[in-house]
């Protein structure tokens, strides 16, 4: 983390977890064991579309955000099943992931179909987590860097300077999510840095400074503050995790040591 350059931001993926009657009480003990939201950082949960009613009810009097976890790159239209940047933020939706490796791998979603919703994205208000990562058999292929960077070029086309004050990048390696293997600080630090000059080359070195970059992968109540002790990991995308409001409170409150 580094405070003075960049927001600390612990973002909870609640995946297709959870019901909207079970919102209420997440809140109430995760407010209990959080002292001081947003001393330093800002807590996000990102929910199924379904559950962003209960949601950003619930959390409306905290300081805890509330994202979706994908969205359409169109704005309106004969898209059945899709959900559009209006319709979301009509809402209050303040967050939204995009490009999470699940969607890409389940959903076929693309780098560019990711520079498209990133676009769309900036229209709005709603500040997007941009998700990049690499397998497990591109990391040992030793190809890591390359396609990080690939990913986050393409994502980024067309993206202004400016535009980027209010992008967040998730470095998200796609073999430690959901697998209870974490890539070593050291390891996600040398891929967030990598990230952070992939932005300096792109646009320049303030901008780049200014852009958090998360990690996410298997982040969790014991390896958290180690992870963000990292000076270019600014924050964590939380899957498994979040999911359980005493873990989450432990790495939000790691973020606001
Ligand atoms: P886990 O924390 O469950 O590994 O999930 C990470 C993730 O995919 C967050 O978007």
């Amino acid at each position: 983390m580094n405070r003075e350059l960049r927001k600390t931001i612990i973002a909870g993926n609640w995946k297709m977890n959870m019901l909207s009657s079970e919102v209420q009480a997440y809140k109430d003990e995760l407010v209990k064991l959080v002292p001081g939201f947003k001393t330093w950082c800002d807590a996000v949960v990102c929910v199924p579309f379904v559950i962003l009613p209960a949601a950003l009810q619930a959390f409306d009097s905290t300081d805890v955000g509330v994202g979706a976890q994908n969205l359409s790159q169109f704005e309106s239209g004969a898209y059945t099943g899709e959900v559009s940047v209006a319709q979301l933020t009509d809402i209050g939706t303040e967050y939204v992931i995009i490009g999470h490796s699940e969607r890409r791998e389940y959903y076929g979603e693309t780098d560019e179909s990711v520079n498209e919703k990133l676009k769309a994205t900036l229209t709005s208000s709603m500040c997007p987590i941009v998700c990049v990562g690499e397998t497990l058999q591109q990391r040992e292929t030793g190809v890591t860097g390359d396609l990080v960077a690939m990913q986050v070029k393409i994502a980024l086309n067309g993206i202004s300077a400016e535009q980027m004050k209010n992008v967040v990048i998730a470095y998200e390696p796609v073999w430690a999510i959901g697998t209870g293997m974490t890539a070593t600080p050291e390891d996600a630090q040398v891929v967030c840095s990598a990230i952070r000059n992939v932005l300096a080359d792109l646009y320049d070195k303030k901008t780049a400074d200014a852009v958090s970059i998360l990690y996410g992968g298997s982040m969790n109540d014991k390896n958290a503050q180690e992870l963000l002790a990292q000076p270019d990991i600014d924050g964590g995308l939380i899957g498994g995790a979040s999911l359980k409001p005493a873990a989450f409170a432990t790495i939000i409150n790691a973020a606001n040591q």
